[in-house]
């Protein structure tokens, strides 16, 4: 089986968010059962300058409203094979979605029209006997158009299914845009890619697409109503029978406690001692008193979605309660100002860093006692899964993944084992502080307390469980495929573009694990 995996993000190389994460950690766990993943990205400076081994695999020509780029195969960390399409003219750039006053690159469209594009002319085949895909896996808006290239060339049949991180970034554009991207004008119609008078990307994938995953169960569920539809919950309603939602694994090297080469101490449940120095040396870092109180971490985008808004409005009550806070994230300029102000106000209590910083949100998962996620809605969620494993229960609002990963402490629950962080229901700052206040009383209760983050580090959120099912998937549809496509042609007949060339091997150095440093989070 050969998976083409068409992603925008891919940790360690480059990564904002969760997307980073699940797209750098799953193609290696299906590797690891025997399918043929290869990841296919733009050539970003952070990937071209970490990838090794280098070679050109083809040379695309312009074409529509697209520059010349040219498709490089090579290898990630890990010995995964990662094809990069090297486009300084889109690529080369240091925010991967915005500029540095967070405002949309102006040719988004082109820049992951492109990616699509050269993830369709991979699945036609490069070149006569060169490696194709029996499936194509995209994932959120930037790879979506991915099925609605393949859709309009008839004689390409190579199935495709969407993974959907997240419904509310959807890839919206000018109609202006489809002559450039080279879609025809029958593509732009309410059937098709056209979403209140613009393209949508993600529309597009939605519509397109043999089959559609989402990245936990009740998300599945909730964007198919109205509340966290984004205005596509009625195609999602019309394509239920092909939609699963499977919930995300973790890369269980890169967060192990027992492992982690970024925090002060390394420990595991039989050895929770050692989170008290993590404790200890996370309070030194930002400036917090060391009391005996409880610390709660946050590491998060500062955006409606993960409810920032509600952490800045309980942390004026933590001194009371006692409890002290410990947040790191960046976004938006109105949240920095209101949980700066709280830190500001709350010295010694309340400690806020912006910025993105990979080794930090590390120890936070570390030395907190507890993390924070009172989402409003949440497709999977990584950090309370990595805070399970880190013996640092999580307070979560019972909504998509975090319902679907997170046991509610009760007696109950307790006592029976199941219990490992702490869920509440209403997305307000009054539901939130009471399991903020549950959380902070059983954390006085040592031995209590010791149970849940024993229960928490004993669930399994590695790929064991998800992996097989995307290989399922995959199975199938490769089954069911109805291969009408010719001998495969090479890319110059692959949409009119390009020829071959060989011979660059390591054509740039390789400059170890750069990670894009953007502050610009993900459109
Ligand atoms: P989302 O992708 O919606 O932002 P997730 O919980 O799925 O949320 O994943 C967030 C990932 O990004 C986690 O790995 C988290 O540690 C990381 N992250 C978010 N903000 C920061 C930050 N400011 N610094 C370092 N890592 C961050
Ligand atoms: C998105 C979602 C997040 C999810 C991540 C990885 O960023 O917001 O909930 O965990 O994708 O799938």
């Amino acid at each position: 089986m050969r998976v083409l995996y068409v992603a925008s993000e891919y940790a360690p190389l480059v990564k904002t968010g969760g997307l980073g994460d699940v797209c750098g950690a799953l193609p290696r766990a299906l590797r690891a059962t025997g399918i043929d993943v290869r990841v296919l990205l733009p050539g970003y400076p952070a990937v071209l300058d970490a990838v090794r081994r280098k070679r050109l695999v083809a040379a695309i020509g312009a074409q529509h409203g697209f520059p010349p780029s040219r498709l490089l195969r090579c290898e990630a960390p890990h010995a995964q094979p990662l094809y990069a399409i090297d486009c300084p003219a889109l690529y080369a750039r240091e925010g991967l979605y915005q500029d540095r006053a967070q405002r949309d690159w102006p040719d988004n469209a082109l820049r992951f029209g492109l990616l699509a594009r050269v993830a369709a002319i991979l699945a036609r085949g490069i070149a006569p006997r060169a490696w194709r895909p029996d499936v194509l896996h995209c994932n959120d808006w930037h790879a979506a158009l991915t099925p609605a290239y393949l859709h309009f060339a008839p004689t390409l049949r190579v199935p495709c299914i969407l993974t959907v991180h997240n419904l509310a970034f959807q890839g919206l554009f000018s109609r202006e845009f489809l002559a450039p991207l080279g879609l025809p004008p029958q593509s732009f119609a309410i059937e098709g890619l056209e979403f209140h008078g613009r393209i949508s990307f993600l529309k597009a994938g939605l519509v397109y697409s043999d089959r559609i995953t989402t990245v936990s169960p009740t998300y599945a569920r909730e964007i198919q109503g109205e509340a966290l539809g984004c205005g596509l919950d009625g195609v999602l309603r019309g394509r239920s029978e092909r939609l699963t939602g499977i919930l995300n694994g973790i890369d269980t090297g890169a967060w192990d406690p027992k492992r982690d080469p970024l925090i002060a101490r390394r420990y595991g449940p039989e050895s929770l001692e050692g989170k008290a120095e993590n404790k200890a040396a996370l309070r030194r870092e930002l400036g917090l008193a060391q009391a005996d109180v409880p610390l709660f971490g946050v590491v998060s985008r500062f955006t409606a979605q993960k409810g920032v808004d509600l952490v800045a409005e309980i942390a004026p009550r933590l001194a009371a309660l006692p409890a002290q806070l410990a947040v790191l994230g960046s976004g938006d300029e109105d949240l920095v100002r209101l949980l700066s102000d709280a830190a500001r106000a709350h010295p010694g209590t309340v400690a806020v860093r912006v910025g993105y910083d990979e080794a930090l949100a590390h120890r936070i998962e570390a030395g907190a006692d507890a993390f924070l996620m009172p989402s409003r809605f949440e497709p999977c969620g990584m950090n309370q899964l990595y805070s399970q494993r880190y013996g640092t229960p999580p307070i979560v609002r019972a909504t998509g993944g975090l319902a679907d990963s997170v046991v509610d402490c009760s007696a109950t629950t307790l006592a029976d084992g199941s219990a490992t962080g702490f869920a509440f229901q209403e997305p307000d700052a009054r539901s939130f502080f009471v399991a903020i206040e549950r959380a902070a009383r059983l954390w006085r209760d040592r031995h209590a307390w010791r149970r849940l983050q024993k229960n928490a580090m004993a669930r399994d959120f590695g790929w064991t469980a998800s992996a097989p099912r995307y290989a399922e998937i995959y199975e199938r549809l490769s089954a069911t495929a109805s291969r009408s496509a010719p001998a495969p042609a090479g890319a110059s007949a692959a949409r009119g573009t390009g020829t071959r060339r060989r011979g660059t091997r390591g054509a740039r150095s390789a400059r170890g694990r750069a990670r894009a440093r953007s502050a610009a989070r993900r459109r």
